[in-house]
């Protein structure tokens, strides 16, 4: 059975809808950088072993990066999942996990990488946001893009309106890529995304229904 480890900062709701998707491998970790987050708290009520690696006892990030990978390789996952994991990694680490890291984010790459992208989409007026799974690159935010998930925008929306919607979207998104990586239907070739039989759902778009 293949094994993934989870990286997570906070709250951990992506990382709940992974472990209760019931994904055809074994979650052997979950690691987050930040003690006392509720997310581990979720990972361990569900048997998942956790570990922290607090990124504030490190002197650089190169020294934070090589104990994260030290602390993820002693599972062997096929499968890293960053997870609201909120920490630049540095590019030894991404080349060292190449090929086996995704990450979501909350908006539809390439606009809007980095961090509060809901307040940046409705300064932007765009009319339709979501957000994106992708293979982990050194670029921030840049890697290539394997599945996005779209939600219109209301005229109602604030920050907390969109975020929520969007949020539902990406605990259905990033299961749903978890389990064809896991199946050895999703592979990094190169630059390219490379995804077997996804053919009846629209290639690997996903635009939800809007009422
Ligand atoms: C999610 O919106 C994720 O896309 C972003 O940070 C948020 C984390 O939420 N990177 P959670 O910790 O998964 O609840």
């Amino acid at each position: 059975m293949k094994r993934y480890v989870i990286l997570i900062s906070g709250r951990g709701s992506n990382m709940e809808s992974l472990l209760d998707a019931g994904l055809p491998g074994a979650c052997a970790a979950v690691i987050s950088n930040r003690p006392d987050v509720a997310g581990l708290a979720a990972a361990a009520a569900r048997g998942v072993a956790t570990l922290v690696i607090d990124h504030r006892g490190f002197a650089s990030r190169e020294e934070f990066d090589a104990a994260l990978a030290t602390g993820i390789e002693q599972h062997a996952p096929d499968l890293v999942l960053l997870a609201g994991f909120m920490r630049i990694l540095g590019d030894g680490f991404v080349r060292r996990f190449a090929g086996r890291l995704l990450n979501i984010h909350p908006s539809l790459l390439p606009a809007f990488p980095g961090v509060n992208t809901h307040a940046r989409a409705l300064a932007a007026g765009v009319k339709l946001h979501g957000c994106s799974v992708h293979f982990v690159t050194p670029a921030l935010d840049g890697g290539p893009i394997v599945a996005q998930a779209a939600v219109p925008v209301q005229v109602a929306d604030d920050e907390a309106i969109l975020g929520r919607r969007v949020l539902a979207e990406e605990h259905l998104l990033y299961p749903r890529v978890a389990r064809w990586f896991l199946d050895g239907r999703l592979r990094l070739v190169g630059d390219r995304v490379q995804l077997v039989g996804e053919k009846a759902v629209g290639g690997s778009l996903h635009v939800p229904q809007v009422d």
